[in-house]
């Protein structure tokens, strides 16, 4: 199993986002997270992406316990096992396309910087991004940098895709290319996990697993405030 969870559980502060969830991924999949905004779908993502390890229960990643790994070693598995569509896009507004595209080069162990260049070149081909060399970011649609935040998750070709909302800004020809290529990545044994509310992509899921937050517990607090 590539990651897994027992009994997770996520709170900020007094504030319950979802309890004792126990998941099961494995590669070859695509896993569909839905449910209302606010549910804890990006805070979920947050921790199988190693990237939020304050949580109760037990996450594992390759067998390995989430908690027990040093910084040294998430860091390793961030830059070379995952890729990341975060909610965001994440993209640096001022730098060039090409420059964002290749982040996870910089962050991986910097070898290979021609191959890495021409895979950049290649995946801004295939989501039909232009100009990667002279345009910035900032200077990109909504749904274009929604495009360069897909591209640049499969840069370093890794094993675990997260995905969060990877459609959210996209016309129908743009979701069926990002459609696609999650579909490809399954098909190459990619392990897929999206976030999403767009039913476009629904029927692609293995298994959706829905988030619809945890109700709070009544502390009659503002009622008192009245
Ligand atoms: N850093 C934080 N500190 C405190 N509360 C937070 C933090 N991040 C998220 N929350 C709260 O946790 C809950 C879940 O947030 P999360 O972003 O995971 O939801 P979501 O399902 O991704 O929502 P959306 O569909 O709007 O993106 C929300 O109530 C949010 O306000
Ligand atoms: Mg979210």
């Amino acid at each position: 199993m590539m990651i897994e969870t027992e009994n997770l559980t996520k709170r900020y502060g007094e504030r319950t986002v979802f309890r004792d969830l126990n998941l099961h991924f494995q590669r070859g999949n695509i896993y569909m997270i839905t449910g209302p905004s606010g549910g804890g779908k990006s805070s979920l993502l947050n921790i199988l992406g190693l990237l939020d390890d304050r949580f109760d229960g037990v996450c594992t990643f390759c067998g390995r316990d989430v908690k027990q790994m040093t910084d040294r070693e998430k860091s390793r598995i961030r830059g070379g096992q995952i890729g990341y569509i975060f909610q965001n896009f994440n993209l640096i507004e001022e730098l060039s396309i090409l420059d964002n595209l290749m982040l996870p080069w910089l962050y991986s162990d910097r070898k290979d910087y021609t191959f890495f260049r021409e895979r950049a070149a290649g995946l801004a081909a295939q989501f039909g991004i232009r100009d990667i060399e002279t345009a910035k970011a900032r200077t990109l649609s909504g749904g274009g940098q929604q495009r360069i935040a897909a591209a640049r998750a499969l840069l370093a070709d890794p094993p675990v895709i997260l995905a969060d909302e990877p459609t959210g800004n996209l016309d129908s020809a743009n979701a069926g290319i990002v459609m696609d290529c999650l579909y490809r990545q399954k098909q190459r044994n990619r392990l897929v996990i999206v976030v999403t509310h767009d039913d476009r992509l629904l029927p692609l899921a293995d298994a959706v697993t829905e988030l619809h937050g945890e109700p709070q517990e009544e502390n009659g607090s503002l009622t008192n405030m009245l």
